[in-house]
């Protein structure tokens, strides 16, 4: 599988002639019919030889008998491809620990030609997840192959690198355009609104022929291994720019250009914009810096060399709206709801360092079980959300929407139902507080369950209180991240960066803790997210097509209002 993933991957490197995209063993009839032999040829084998050498996939049950018509040649022509908008049959299949990578490549995401040594998680992640059903576009896998091109060309002291650095000093754009054009990107705020933030800035590099160079911060190298081949994004240490400290008031703000009229768009005053500008999108950006998002403003975009990216944000909506970048990212993403399911695992793969974190603690707490359950608890104020309501919120939710059983209340004794190793349940829960994991753990210890089920509760830290920017709790942070996005299943709170990391790279849909308010316990507790993309939190309100400020979520179909944050902007490709 591994050889053919390279095979088509240097296809698309060539630009030649692309292979049909799907595999035989990508099919679902194939894996109907592999379910139904691992079902016949390995009843509890797995679960019985312990947890590491389980057979490629298990069916834990939930197939049903019809399936089996369904067996035919996989090389039958197939429909067109549907998008799998519905993950939930996914989560009858088990997947346990494979002894080799099950999709080493992500489908094409991934370049060969790594040393595996410095980063064991680029090539083993897919042996601790499933499969991803979302596969990514041949279009995208053919920009990544020569964005990684450009990257190399343009990478510190390069040629090209080395003649764009005069630019740095803000003066004239050139009339020609500099052969490398850079997006600068330096870490601020949390770890997860960094990795959506850095997310954006990458696409807007993949969308605008640039190279995305970044500033390492204090601990970006240690939490990271490089995600190009060949080649470092890290900015050098002696990159001219070393204070990174820019704000609203800063001459070169896109939006401070525009309303002094020191940059013009229409073209009317025949000035070159500046050779460095600041694209200033924190929450609090203000009307001017919005035009950013709209066509004619990336039309002298396009001339300026440096492009400081500054954004706490998930800005990608913002790119769907914008009519010159739209079908570009159309063909990229034909599952618009993908893009940060394929660029996160694209972008980010932890460190050996936080890999060996990731790793023991799996096999350890959730690789045995059935099925893994990800609860993710973020509070913003214990006023709004105390702890009472929170964990009775998370009980609720779970019990309702049938993720966790129900407990018999009534009764200490062992239920009349002896466990059922086929029904085991391991809830990984992340919170800065041990309280949730104490009250969730004490029920499933004190009373049986019905059904045979057993339910075992794991928290891996409990840090008390965020803290940005410190190393060791970011490599727990990212390790704990990347936990729950093994999971099958997620529960998250509203309005948390931490879960949509999680629920991106895993490909999960998840439920969503309805954020309490004033201390009242919200009815609904939980409601099912529509789309496993990150919530742009702090939209732009300019419509550009409309040159007028207003709601953007009615500009286009596949851009709506968030379910968490009812004022933030998503994709979507489910029409409610
Ligand atoms: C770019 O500049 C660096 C240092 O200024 C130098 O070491 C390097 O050789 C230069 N690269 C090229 C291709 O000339
Ligand atoms: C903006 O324009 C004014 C007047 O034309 C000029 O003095 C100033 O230096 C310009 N600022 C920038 C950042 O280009
Ligand atoms: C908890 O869940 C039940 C359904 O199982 C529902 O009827 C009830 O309203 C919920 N309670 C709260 C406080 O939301
Ligand atoms: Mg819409």
């Amino acid at each position: 599988m591994d050889v053919e993933a390279g095979e088509k991957r240097r296809k698309v490197g060539d630009g030649k002639a692309l292979p049909q995209p799907a595999w035989p063993w990508e099919t679902r009839a194939f894996r109907t019919v592999w379910l139904v032999i691992a079902c016949m040829a390995f009843p509890m084998l797995a679960f019985v030889s312990g947890v590491y050498k389980p057979p490629l996939v298990l069916i834990v049950g939930g197939y049903q008998g019809s399936s089996v018509q369904k067996q035919q040649s996989p090389r039958q022509p197939q429909p067109p491809p549907q998008f799998p908008l519905d993950d939930d049959d996914q989560q009858t299949i088990f997947y346990g620990v494979s002894d080799e990578p099950r999709d080493k490549y992500l489908g094409g995401l991934l370049a060969a030609g790594f040393d595996e040594d410095t980063c064991q998680s680029r090539y083993q992640s897919t042996m601790y997840r499933k499969p991803s059903p979302h596969k990514p576009s041949l279009y995208l896998l053919q920009k990544l192959r020569n964005y990684e091109q450009r990257h190399r060309r343009c990478a510190p002291y390069t040629a090209g690198y080395n003649s764009t650095l005069p630019f740095l000093n803000g003066g004239p754009a050139p009339e020609k355009e500099t052969e490398c054009k850079y997006v600068l990107w330096w870490p601020w705020s949390g770890l997860g609104n960094r990795i959506l933030s850095l997310t954006s800035a990458f696409l807007y590099a993949l969308l605008n022929d640039r190279v995305l160079l970044i500033d390492r911060g204090k601990d970006m190298s240690g939490l990271f291994c490089e995600p190009f081949p060949d080649t470092t994004w890290l900015l050098p240490p002696d990159f001219p720019i070393t204070s990174f400290r820019f704000g609203g008031s800063d001459p070169l703000r896109y939006g401070a250009l525009l309303s002094n009229k020191n940059i013009s768009i229409d073209g009317t005053d025949g000035r070159p914009p500046p050779s460095l500008v600041y694209l200033h999108l924190p929450h609090y950006f203000d009307t001017d810096d919005m035009h950013f998002f709209c066509e004619p403003d990336q039309a002298v975009l396009k001339k300026v060399p440096w492009l400081l990216f500054s954004t706490n944000n998930y800005v990608v909506p913002g790119f769907f709206l914008n009519q010159e970048f739209e079908p570009e990212l159309s063909r990229m993403f034909p599952e618009k709801e993908t893009v940060f399911h394929h660029l996160g695992r694209y972008l980010f793969h932890p460190s050996n360092d936080v890999w060996g974190m990731i790793t023991r603690y799996y096999r350890s707490y959730l690789a045995m079980a059935r099925e893994r359950v990800g609860i993710q608890i973020r509070v913003f104020s214990s006023k709004d959300a105390p702890f009472e309501v929170v964990s009775e919120q998370i009980i609720n939710c779970t019990l309702k929407e049938g993720i966790l059983p129900e407990v018999d209340g009534t009764t200490l004794t062992s239920g009349a139902s002896a466990a059922d190793p086929t029904k085991t349940k391991a809830v990984l829960i992340t919170s800065l507080y041990s309280g949730y994991f104490e009250k969730l753990k004490d029920m499933y210890w004190e009373h049986p369950v019905a059904g045979g089920v057993t339910v075992s509760v794991h928290q891996p830290t409990h840090e008390e209180r965020q803290q940005t920017d410190k190393e060791s709790h970011d490599l727990k942070a990212w390790a704990e991240m990347y936990l729950l996005s093994l999971a099958d299943v997620l529960v998250t709170s509203a309005q948390s960066t931490f879960g949509y990391v999680g629920q991106g790279l895993g490909g999960i849909r998840p439920w969503i803790l309805v954020k309490p308010q004033k201390g009242m316990m919200p009815e609904p507790t939980c409601v099912r997210e529509v789309s496993m993309e990150p919530c742009f939190h702090s939209p732009t309100t300019y419509i550009c097509r409309e040159k007028k400020n207003g709601d953007n979520a009615n500009v286009v179909p596949f851009v709506t209002h968030c379910r968490d944050v009812s004022w933030g902007l998503k994709l979507v490709d489910r029409t409610k």
